[in-house]
């Protein structure tokens, strides 16, 4: 019987051809780059390969028969079935309910701390707003009750209170964007498509009365060097229409406050 020393023989020099492309596998693997989990894949899979290669040459098992052959059955498939469910199971385990878990987790971190976010911002928020309104009550109480609605743009002018000049002037501006102004004016570079006069500097050229002339009747001054325009009745003649007394003080109010000479503004000219 010279199949065991031969066998013997085969498993060394099939062991060695494996444990050499093991070695080549993961030296390349490494030098690729591919991550260490790979790299063990790569070598498990050449070891298997080898221990293919063996048990093909191995000696052939006696023929079994009857209960024998059975019970050779069963326990070749109770071995096989322990080392296929074992191994698979010393595998780590994508279980998606704990990848669910994971994501839920995230998400909820992140949802919470944007709504925690937005309930700042609000209470931010909030806290202006009734701050405004106390300087405004503030202001009811030092104008007195009958006097509270006409005097607001006088008041300012008049050098009164600071903070009322601020509001005013800040309202003003709410009205230059309500009333669209800045679609034929531009300001601070911004606006103005229809080609109507930057007005960055009309503070310096019209007076707070003026202004609010022009507002009321476009027709009451003209800018220098908008002549075609102003033939065309190109700035609208709706505004005293269309806004309160108030409103145009306060527009007129934040108008004021434009006093930047290095902006070209023209002229205006008294038509009537
Ligand atoms: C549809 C275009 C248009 C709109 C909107 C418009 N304007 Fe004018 N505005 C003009 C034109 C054009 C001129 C120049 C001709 C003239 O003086 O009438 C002008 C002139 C002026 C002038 C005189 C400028 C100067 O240098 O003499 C002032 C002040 C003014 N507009 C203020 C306003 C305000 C405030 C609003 C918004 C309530 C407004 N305009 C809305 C077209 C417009």
């Amino acid at each position: 019987m010279n199949e065991q020393p031969s066998f013997f023989k085969s498993v060394v020099k099939k062991g060695v051809i494996g444990a050499v492309i093991g070695a080549v596998f993961f030296g390349a693997a490494t030098a690729l780059g591919f991550p260490p989990i790979f790299r063990y894949m790569f070598v498990a899979y050449a070891t298997l390969g080898t221990a293919v290669f063996i048990l093909l040459d191995a000696p052939a098992l006696p023929t079994f028969g009857g209960l024998k052959a059975v019970v050779a059955l069963l326990a070749f498939y109770l071995v096989l079935s322990v080392v296929y469910i074992g191994g698979a199971s010393l595998w780590p385990q994508y279980d998606p309910e704990d990848e669910k878990g994971k994501i839920i987790k995230l998400l909820e971190a992140k949802r919470r701390a944007s709504e925690q976010g937005k309930a700042e911002e609000l209470l931010v928020r909030a806290k202006a707003l009734s701050e405004k309104a106390d300087s405004i009550m503030q202001r009811l109480q030092t104008l007195g009750g009958p006097t509270v609605a006409a005097p607001a743009a006088g008041g300012a002018k008049a050098g009164g209170a600071a903070p009322a000049s601020g509001d005013i002037v800040a309202l003003g501006k709410e009205q230059w964007e309500l009333q669209e102004c800045y679609n034929c004016h531009k300001l601070e570079g911004k606006g103005g498509k229809k080609r109507g006069p930057e007005l960055d500097n009309i503070g310096s050229l019209l007076k707070p009365d003026e202004m609010k002339e022009k507002i009321l009747d476009p027709r009451s001054w003209m800018a220098e060097g908008f002549e075609k325009e102003y033939e065309k009745k190109k700035m609208p003649d709706k505004y005293k229409e269309l806004m309160e007394d108030k409103d145009v003080d306060a527009l007129v109010a934040f108008l004021a406050t434009l006093k930047n000479p290095a902006v070209n503004t023209p002229k205006p000219i008294k038509k009537k």
